[in-house]
């Protein structure tokens, strides 16, 4: 009689833990910010980048995404760009990923580009509220707010 509880309770506790598993490989959605860099009047950048959190409980993390239409062109050396944003919690500098993801193109634009930061899901939720600034040689070139989606 015990043996059957016991071998009872181990079905119901292994539908469970497939229950789990099934529920929390569900990829994460919801926490997505993005930082918007309208048209100036200038050649300054244009563009959008997006910050969202993809994966499931073993393959996560958070995925920078974006493109600019201009504002390379003075100087397409991206090497003299620096990618930073500023947040509550201090500077978080993005300059080396986006130097060797973003390609510029001839009309001073960029390729569509995408960084993953794997196993980081707290990116979106840090840099809310904060801004993102383009440097160029030092010199703040533009500035975007981050918002949530
Ligand atoms: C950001 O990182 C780049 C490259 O690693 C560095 O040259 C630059 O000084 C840093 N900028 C800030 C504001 O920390």
């Amino acid at each position: 009689m015990i043996s059957r509880k016991l071998s009872l309770l181990a079905i119901v506790t292994l539908f469970c833990m497939i229950f789990i598993e099934i529920t929390q490989s569900v990829p994460y959605s919801g926490s997505v910010a993005y930082c918007d860099f309208p048209d100036p009047p200038e050649d300054v950048p244009v563009g959008r980048i997006t910050f969202a959190n993809f994966g499931s409980t073993r393959d996560y993390g958070t995925r920078v995404y974006g493109q600019f239409n201009q504002g390379f062109k003075k100087d397409a050396n991206i090497n003299n760009y620096e990618f930073v944003a500023e947040t509550r919690e201090g500077k978080i500098n993005y300059t080396k990923e986006f130097r060797k993801s973003i390609k510029i193109s001839s009309v001073g634009g960029t390729a569509p580009f995408q960084i993953d930061y794997k196993g980081d899901f707290t990116i979106v939720n840090k840099i809310v509220g904060g801004k993102f600034n383009i440097i160029h040689k030092g010199v703040k070139v533009v500035s975007g707010e981050i918002k949530h989606v």
